[in-house]
């Protein structure tokens, strides 16, 4: 895309797969990803950003790859501000039907003191990478880290650098969630009107969310002249995230009158890939989440039930099925059967192919002989977590505990190494931390519990629980999660799984090493 657009129309750039996934605790498998930037591709996503190729030897593969499967995307890589990054991204991207580099350097204030540059070092710096990324790439993005927090004419004087060097988008990143509505505006249409060249490109608008505003940040700097929103599903970033993509786009569908600009996205499509992303990413979208909350389309008070049933409208601004929700659809049981479940699947939003379904059927029976009504929400929880894989090196064979009152809780707990069945008999302060130190007798590990959650999927006591596991090894993150009426058993497979993806990121990696983070960077 040589960024020229129609003056209503608004770029999609997707970072769930960058900025989303650097969020500690979010890391997602190579197949993962894939199966993300196929959905984004999808549902009319314009740029993804896939990854940051000089990371690691996992994010190069995942950028190379989605770039080979791209349809009809941009997609992008990241590099810092030398040709090391750059050079690597390229080679990352240039598959893609429509590559784009995006290289980045910090230039407030504070983030100039990690290069230790001078002001006058730094321009020439960014002269010579974007030309540099220039001369690899025909679509160069570039943006300035922490731009909110740079001073004005600094910040006018590398932009117009950035723009003669060849950069056809500029990003503004609002990198700690700083800025406020009006300035975020106003910084765009300020930039706009004052630096030489800036009509000739695209300007960006990135913002977290700190203060909560980066929804309402990225539309006003849309309404100040920006063409393009960076955003991740679900809002998934780093501390309190990124701008939500189902946030701004809904925004700009509903409220079309006030906000004028369209984008490419197929709405009907948001609902599924946000179930996904949570799934894959581990963290769970709060239930009061706009547009994809559980409850942002539920209308639990009595005044709300009678308004709704005379007339949606009452109390709906946007309709479920513009983001992929079916109404409220009649529960499965145990003698349902594979069409029904397929069925359901695809109400639900899940497009699943027959081995997934095959799968998912076996585990849908055994939850419906211990559950008399299968929700939605059940068959949600399904997909959610995925039983353990084929090559997981450590699977849960069997788990009994017995606990009560007055001593500690006894787990014998019989779990698969490598094909080898153990089996560890430990004492707890309660089952699941009876169950946890069986599975460490067995596995010893140094992998410290930085989070253990548990959700009930419906009412009821044999509701579903979720579990969900994050854990910390030597710098490395990952999240388990399971699904079971039992929510003993449930953390324990969660447990599980998540010191198989522990397993799986030290063998990527080597023992000691760690990915760079863009924020360990220039
Ligand atoms: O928040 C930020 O500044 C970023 C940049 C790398 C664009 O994510
Ligand atoms: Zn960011």
């Amino acid at each position: 895309m040589t960024d020229k657009i129609s003056q209503d129309r608004v770029l999609i750039f997707d970072t769930t797969l960058r900025d989303g996934e650097q969020s500690p605790g979010a890391t997602m498998t190579h197949e993962e990803k894939l199966e993300i930037a196929e959905m984004l591709d999808d549902m009319g996503v314009d740029i993804i950003e896939a990854g940051f190729p000089i990371a690691s030897e996992g994010d190069f593969r995942a950028v190379s790859e989605i770039a080979q499967r791209s349809k009809n995307s941009v997609i992008c890589g990241l590099a810092r501000a030398n040709a090391k990054d750059i050079d690597r991204c390229f080679e990352a991207v240039r598959n893609a039907e429509r590559p784009r580099i995006h290289t980045f350097i910090g230039t407030s204030p504070l983030h100039r003191q990690i290069p230790n540059l001078t002001m006058d070092e730094m321009a020439d710096l960014i002269d010579e990478t974007v030309t540099h990324a220039r001369n690899l790439c025909e679509n160069v993005q570039w943006s300035p880290m922490d731009a909110t927090r740079t001073e004005w004419d600094y910040l006018c004087r590398v932009i117009e650098i950035a723009i003669k060097a060849g950069a056809s988008t500029i990003n503004i990143p609002d990198t700690v969630g700083y800025t406020a509505p009006v300035e975020s505006a106003d910084l765009i249409k300020r930039l706009i009107d004052t630096v030489p060249g800036a009509d000739e490109v695209i300007f960006a608008t990135h913002c977290h969310n700190d203060l909560g505003m980066a929804t309402a940040n990225s539309l006003a700097a849309v309404a100040g002249g920006a063409r393009q929103i960076e955003c991740t599903i679900n809002g998934l970033g780093e501390r309190a995230g990124n701008t939500a993509l189902e946030e701004v786009v809904m925004a700009m569908k509903t409220r079309h009158d006030i906000m004028p600009w369209h984008t490419g996205i197929d709405t009907t499509k948001i609902m599924a890939i946000s179930r996904r992303v949570a799934t894959v990413s581990g963290f769970a979208v709060q239930f009061n989440k706009a547009i994809v909350g559980k409850n942002a389309f539920a209308h639990e008070s009595g005044i709300h039930q009678d308004g709704m049933l005379k007339n949606p409208e009452n109390f709906e601004i946007m309709r479920p099925e513009d983001i992929g929700l079916s109404g409220t659809s009649l529960p499965l049981g145990k003698h349902s059967g594979r069409a029904a479940l397929r069925d359901k699947l695809e109400h639900l939003g899940f497009d699943i192919g027959d081995n997934q379904l095959k799968d998912l059927f076996v585990r849908f029976k055994d939850l419906a002989d211990r559950k008399k009504e299968v929700f939605d929400d059940d068959i949600v929880a399904l997909m959610r977590v995925g039983e353990s894989e084929e090559n997981d090196a450590l699977k849960l064979v069997t788990l009994r505990v017995v606990c009560g009152t007055g001593g500690p809780a006894d787990a014998t707990l019989v779990m698969s190494i490598n094909g080898d069945e153990k089996t560890a008999i430990e004492k707890g302060d309660g089952p699941v931390d009876a169950a946890f130190r069986a599975i460490r007798k067995l596995h010893p590990n140094t992998a410290h519990l930085e989070l253990y959650q548990v959700h009930a999927v419906t009412e009821g006591t044999d509701a579903q629980a979720t579990v969900s596991v994050r854990l910390e090894e030597g710098g490395n993150i990952a999240t388990g999660q399971s699904a079971d009426t039992d929510t003993v058993v449930a953390s324990a497979k969660a447990y599980i799984h998540a010191l198989n993806r522990l397993l799986v990121r030290r063998d990527k990696l080597g023992q000691d090493e760690k990915e760079i983070s863009y924020r360990d960077m220039t």
